[in-house]
């Protein structure tokens, strides 16, 4: 019996030092070494509009080593096999989550033809718009917005041959904020963990809310479990993404959102976790919070 406690003590202490090694190599390492050992950030393309908000002193949203990555993927955005395949299958999973939390919130019917008809929705790094499409098919009003113009030309493209419509523009949160602009609904999904200034990308996002409207986020957490299955696994080692995609220390937590929520008084209402399974890329909304995960707020 002695034996087995030693045992189990030592065992234990061993896990706890693991652990708590990992987490201090984790805060003390910048993942972006990794990402430049890797050396796999794409090629950048030409892009003016880019280049000058990057040499714009003040404060901004845009990262350009973020403008450089997506600009160089751009044509791959309707591909759903290529890089942007985990963005595709999501969707699946968050129009169903989306729809029916608005249908909730605004008393539509769930199983109507155009469900968010007259809503007006706003969708943040809507990248090449397989979201702004998919929520437009729902009946939306729909404003895609992102900081690449490649991003905006590739939507413009898809949605030509589209029977529905959605406006696009290359313009920054923080800018069309300036408009005093509002919506119905505003949707910032993966994006948070792209930008350069957080609180300011927040604080733009909330103010294009309405009164009574509603924010919707997705992203991943930050922690050493989310480190290894969002950035060592999916990226090193399944190679689902590009090296580089995510920087660990660009990652957010989901107390960190409710900090930048609370501030401009929206209110959280759910919170979900998203799970893949590795083994058949299959993806489900599920209880835990711990990596990926989804909320929506109220204001
Ligand atoms: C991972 S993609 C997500 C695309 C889309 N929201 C989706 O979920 O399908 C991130 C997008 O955010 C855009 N982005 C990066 N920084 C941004 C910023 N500061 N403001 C707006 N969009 C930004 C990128 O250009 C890219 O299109």
């Amino acid at each position: 019996m002695k034996e087995l406690f030693k045992l189990f003590s030592g065992g234990l202490i061993q896990y706890l030092l693991l652990y708590w090694t990992l987490i201090a190599v984790v805060s003390l390492t910048d993942i972006r070494y990794l990402n430049l050992i890797a050396t796999m950030r794409p090629d950048c393309q030409d892009n003016k509009e880019d280049k000058s908000m990057a040499q714009n002193p003040e404060k901004t949203t845009v990262d350009p080593a973020e403008v450089e990555k997506f600009n160089a993927l751009a044509a791959l955005w309707w591909d759903a096999k290529g890089p942007f395949w985990p963005l595709h299958r999501l969707n699946i999973l968050r129009i169903d989550y989306i729809k029916s939390k608005l249908c909730h919130h605004y008393g539509r019917d769930v199983a109507a033809i155009a469900p968010l008809s007259g809503l007006k929705v706003l969708d943040i790094g809507c990248g090449g718009g397989i979201l702004s499409e998919s929520m437009a098919a729902l009946g939306a009003e729909v404003k895609g917005i992102d900081v690449v113009e490649r991003n905006i030309e590739i939507a413009r493209a898809h949605c030509d041959s589209q029977p529905f419509e959605v406006e696009y523009q290359c313009i920054r949160a923080e800018d069309i904020e300036q408009s005093g602009e509002q919506y119905d609904v505003v949707l910032n999904m993966e994006v948070v963990e792209h930008v350069a200034d957080l609180s300011l990308f927040m604080r733009s996002a909330n103010q294009l809310v309405r009164e009574g409207g509603v924010h919707f986020i997705a992203t991943i957490n930050r922690n050493p479990l989310a480190w290894i299955v969002a950035i060592i696994g999916a990226e090193y080692i399944l190679r689902w993404l590009p090296k580089g995609t995510h920087q660990y220390s660009k990652l957010v937590k989901p107390e960190e959102l409710h900090s930048l929520l609370a501030a401009d008084q929206l209110e959280i209402r759910d919170e979900v976790g998203v799970q893949v399974n590795p083994f058949n890329k299959q993806m489900a909304i599920v209880p835990f919070t711990g990596v990926n995960y989804m909320l929506y707020a109220t204001k």
